[in-house]
């Protein structure tokens, strides 16, 4: 038997793995496995793909990005603006089954986050034989608890946090952390906790700029003369706009900016320097995480399990420490976001952590 991987969206740190633990499990059952390049353009013909075998995932396991490629453009993108769905055109599923039928895949892995699973969905509805595996590094996907990619980025995050750290101690400085997760506040959240910041402003919770600057002005009063503050890039301003860099690129709006606007104000109203920081794709870059590895293994043992079953519209997901499946379905559907009233937001604010509300 034959089976196909793909991983599509923007990349992310435990793809290899997730590829190395596929075809480790394909090649017990003796199946032969297809990884497709540049994510679902791969499949489009005469097909850009390479046979994968054990040894050609020989030393993948700790490398970031993905051997295969990937895009989050292209002709198969099914999420547009603030998730939105768009259908792929019914001409180019043609085109791609081709490729499908030609090769005679049994199975397609789509290793991606919630536009990519998208388009899984469409293709499980029209009869492909698809099974999902969740992947982003933002962990905004619905019916699992954390995607690999996520510990990675959390830990860049704090890498940074603890660099911002002490040149805003040494110049008494207000410093602005913008970090990624779109519209969801995790990493923000994740790595504004361990990584010691004193304010956290995310999507989920409307912040005002005036409570932050009391809060700065009192910790100034205190004699703690610097201020770490992580802002989501997905946070709205208190005007209620989402800053972005393109709002009409194909594909999903490009989120980025608030971290500057958020530094301007703060500088404003404290009269204290400030400066912005971008984290940006670092974030997605890298080794990844043992835990990220550890992760990305299991989803890719588990989707060759469910590939044996037939089990195809299901997604691998992680819940209660233990890596089981779900509908893609109930998946995508929504955003998974963080909860204002969750015990970890309880538990960042105990600490003294303004989240500007
Ligand atoms: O979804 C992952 C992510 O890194 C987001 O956190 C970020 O908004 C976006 O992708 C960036 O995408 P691109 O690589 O296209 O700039």
């Amino acid at each position: 038997m034959r089976i196909g991987i793909l991983n599509s969206g923007g990349d992310c740190p435990g793809l290899n793995a997730v590829i190395h633990g596929v075809v480790g499990a394909a090649s017990q059952l003796g199946w032969e496995v297809i990884g497709f390049r540049d994510g679902f353009e791969g499949l489009l013909p005469p097909g850009d793909y390479m046979v994968l075998k054990p040894r050609d995932t020989i030393g993948i396991l700790k490398l970031g990005g993905t051997i295969l490629g990937t895009t989050n453009k292209g002709h198969f993108v099914a999420k547009i603006g603030k998730g939105d769905i768009a259908e792929v055109p019914a001409d180019v599923v043609a085109k791609a089954k081709q490729t499908m039928d030609h090769l005679e895949i049994r199975a397609l892995i789509v290793v991606g986050g919630d536009g990519s699973l998208t388009t899984g969905l469409q293709l499980f509805r029209e009869g492909w034989p698809i099974i999902g595996v969740p992947k982003t590094i933002d962990n905004d996907l619905s019916a699992t608890a954390f995607t690999f990619g996520f510990d990675s980025a959390v830990s860049t995050v704090v890498d940074a946090l603890d660099r911002l750290h002490t040149t805003g101690e040494s110049h008494k400085r207000v410093m602005v952390l913008e970090v990624m997760g779109r519209h969801a506040g995790w990493i923000a959240l994740w790595g504004g906790i361990a990584g010691g910041a004193n304010v956290v402003l995310l999507p989920e919770i409307p912040f005002s700029f005036e409570k932050v600057a009391e809060f700065i002005n009192r910790r100034d009063a205190q004699g703690h003369h610097s201020t770490l503050v992580v802002v989501a890039e997905g946070a709205s301003m208190p005007e209620g706009e989402i800053v972005m860099i393109d709002a009409n690129c194909p594909g999903e709006v490009r989120l980025g900016g608030i971290g500057e606007r958020v530094a301007s104000r703060l500088e404003k109203l404290t009269g204290k320097d400030a400066r912005a920081c971008v984290l940006g794709h670092l974030q997605r870059g890298g080794s990844p995480t043992a835990l990220d590895r550890i992760l990305g293994m299991r989803f890719g043992v588990k989707a060759v399990k469910l590939a044996e079953e037939g089990a195809f519209g299901r997604m691998v997901s992680y819940q209660s420490y233990h890596v089981g499946s779900v509908e893609i379905e109930e998946a995508v559907h929504q955003l998974r976001l963080v909860d204002p009233e969750s015990e970890l937001v309880m538990a960042a604010k105990a600490v003294g952590i303004c989240l500007g509300d």
